[in-house]
């Protein structure tokens, strides 16, 4: 995918670069290339972007946004400001409705778990790429923690751990398995980009970690992911999922989980209290 400096810049404001870190711009970008990518597809297929209403209906993403094109910096799409209610969800909500009426389309996490099948890798490594990003429909910074405890009570801890780390290890090469520094980095930060401190103790904790592939190979998975040209689909997951997250029988976030609040928010993300 290409992206262009200048386009991507102007979406996080006049005047914001300067307050930014490193990290922030990268989780911005991040966020930037996932919405372009669902909306390339969208096009690319003649259809708008769309999000469900309540009554099944099919509401382009353009017309809910009209107002104000973005959510609070810092925030994912389920706060951009909206003209509907979302789509109600089930009694019992199962993470297949949370992708559906939540997260859709995701692409890119599709993307990257299909290629994680497609080239024979674990279930764990495939059920670890669908959920790498999908935290940042409702929070961007420090994406990868937020989305490791958002899927820790339901999934294998290799998962969620990978998830964590895959969010530092990004900015890392690894050679053996053929993971370059993001050359996007480069163009879009310049090259003297340098991460956070705390960014490079958690690479050097996991670097020296057993687990440390359960990470990485989420980011090498990431970078396939950002292609306009391929079609995903969720069907070929369900399976996986079934296999891989213990959905509870209450319904995801009524299940009195460690993470059950985060669900919520994410089922219902405008409630005041
Ligand atoms: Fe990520
Ligand atoms: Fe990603």
């Amino acid at each position: 995918m290409e992206v262009d400096r200048r386009l991507f810049l102007a979406t996080l404001g006049v005047g914001a670069l300067e307050l930014m870190s490193p990290e922030d711009k990268a989780e911005a970008l991040e966020h930037y290339m996932e919405e372009k990518l669902d909306t390339e597809i969208a096009a690319r297929d003649g259809a708008e972007p769309v999000l469900y209403m309540p009554d099944g209906e099919a509401i382009a993403l353009a017309e809910l946004q009209q107002e104000n094109p973005r959510p609070p910096r810092g925030t994912g799409s389920l706060f951009m400001p909206r003209a509907r209610e979302f789509a109600p969800m089930s009694d019992k909500p199962t993470l297949v409705e949370f992708f559906e009426k939540r997260f859709a389309p995701a692409n890119h996490v599709l993307q990257s778990a299909t290629h994680a099948l497609e080239t024979g890798q674990p279930e764990r490594t495939i059920m670890a790429c669908l959920m790498h990003d999908v935290v940042l429909n409702l929070i961007k910074v420090d994406h990868g923690w937020w989305g490791a405890q958002l899927i820790e009570p339901y999934v294998d801890e290799r998962v969620s751990w990978g998830i964590r780390y895959h969010a530092p290890l990004r900015f890392y090469p690894d050679e053996s398995v053929g993971y370059e520094y993001p050359e996007m980095y480069n163009r879009i930060f310049g090259e003297d980009y340098v991460p956070e401190p705390y960014i490079k103790q958690a690479y050097e904790h996991a670097k020296g970690h057993a687990y440390y592939m359960e990470a990485r190979l989420i980011t090498v998975n990431d970078t396939y992911a950002f292609e306009e040209g391929k079609r995903v689909s969720l069907d070929q997951f369900v399976d996986i999922i079934g296999r891989n997250f213990k959905q509870p029988p209450e319904g995801i976030g009524y299940d009195n989980s460690p993470s059950a609040h985060m669900w919520r928010t994410i089922a219902y993300p405008n409630r005041p209290l």
